[in-house]
């Protein structure tokens, strides 16, 4: 496994350098680049940040890789460059996405991480440089960097740059502004092979509901879809949605838009604005209350009833949640009036009010 892909060292760099150009090709050709209402910042943070990543993060962590190992494992160099190529490959990308699943996953869950993948989520058109949206340091300690450079290090360099590739091409066609799948939904035939093609890899479908703004669309899954190249973690962790559908908005609810600066240097770099959940020492505060909220609801409407305690729109889910392992609660009015909606959080029969609140009191 250790001498390189077609002969050519480096070989994955030619190779996703092809695929980013073919796609940009698609996306010029197909006007994308003339209705795109990107600003500066967004295209600094995509296109700085590739540039970034591919030239510099990435070398740096291989380089620190090989240090620590030249210097206190020396014995283990090449140690499965004798390994057989296919095997090494399937096992490199299985490692290398679980990696990125828990990584991904880990950084909406709790609130340090997602301020460094945030400006991934505020990206409000497809695109596919969002590919490569975060803050710098998300990359820095991103797991997958320093697999990829351990698995350099133990000789496995042909498995690597196929497995960089193949990873690429799921990754950015996943985020293209044109979805392949889009098309192939359309043929009743073809519903056999995509059925197992979405089973096992991710489809622009399956990520676009990921970007989706909220859940009340009845597509998009911000906290869920968190795949890279298998959806097949997802499933296995009880994390996929798999609805063949594109949501129309895109993008963070009540984002308050802090500058790219903060987005792409936190936490190096903060926002101005104390409301901004990017700045220092921002607190996100409690806002439950021991008295349940009356609200009108209309019968059909679908409504996101907040359990994390955060929303500044009680009892309904703004968004706060991001960063916490909570996730809103769906439902759908049955009937128009008034409900007593649980505000304290601790009802058993959420959205609604059970009462619990009345404990609550007693305890204090
Ligand atoms: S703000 Fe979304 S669950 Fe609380």
């Amino acid at each position: 496994m250790n001498e390189p892909l077609f002969g050519i060292p480096n070989a994955d760099v030619p190779f996703v350098m092809g695929i980013l150009i073919f796609f940009l090709l698609i996306e010029i050709f197909s006007g994308y680049l003339h209705r795109t209402k990107r600003k500066f910042g967004d295209w600094i943070q995509e296109l700085g940040g590739f540039l970034v990543l591919s030239l510099g993060t990435k070398a740096i962590i291989v380089s620190t890789v090989f240090f620590i190992g030249l210097n206190f494992f020396p014995q283990y160099q090449y140690a499965l460059a004798e390994m057989n190529f296919a095997l090494g490959l399937v096992l490199y990308l299985l490692i290398d996405d679980c990696l990125q699943y828990w990584y991904h996953r880990s950084a909406h869950e709790y609130e340090f991480l997602w301020k460094l993948h945030r400006a991934h989520h505020q990206a409000e058109e497809m695109g596919f440089f969002v590919s490569y949206r975060n803050a710098w340091f998300y990359y820095v300690i991103m797991p997958n960097l320093w697999w990829v450079g351990t698995v350099v290090f133990l000789g496995g360099v042909k498995a690597v740059a196929l497995g960089l590739i193949l990873k690429q091409l799921i990754v950015i066609s996943a985020h293209s502004t044109i979805p392949y799948d889009k098309f192939l939904y359309q043929f009743k035939f073809l519903n056999p092979i995509i059925s197992i093609w979405e089973r096992i890899f991710i489809t622009p479908a399956f990520h676009y509901a990921h970007h989706g703004k909220t859940k009340r669309d009845g597509i998009s899954d911000p906290n869920g879809n968190f795949g890279n190249m298998f959806s097949i973690w997802d499933q296995l962790f009880g994390t996929a949605t798999f609805n063949r559908q594109f949501p129309t908005e895109l993008g963070l609810e009540n984002d308050p838009k802090e500058h790219w600066t903060a987005s792409y240097f936190y936490p190096f770099i903060t926002a101005k604005d104390k409301n901004n959940e990017m700045s220092r020492g921002y607190v996100k505060e409690d806002t439950i209350t021991l008295e349940p909220a009356t609200i009108q609801l209309e019968k059909g409407e679908k409504y996101l009833w907040c359990r994390c305690g955060k929303s500044k729109n009680q009892p309904f889910c703004d968004s706060s949640h991001h960063g916490t392992k909570m996730t809103p609660l769906l439902f759908e009015a049955k009937r128009t009036g008034n409900v007593r909606l649980c505000n304290c959080k601790a009802t058993k029969a959420g959205p609604f009010c059970d009462d619990s609140h009345i404990e609550m009191k007693k305890d204090q």
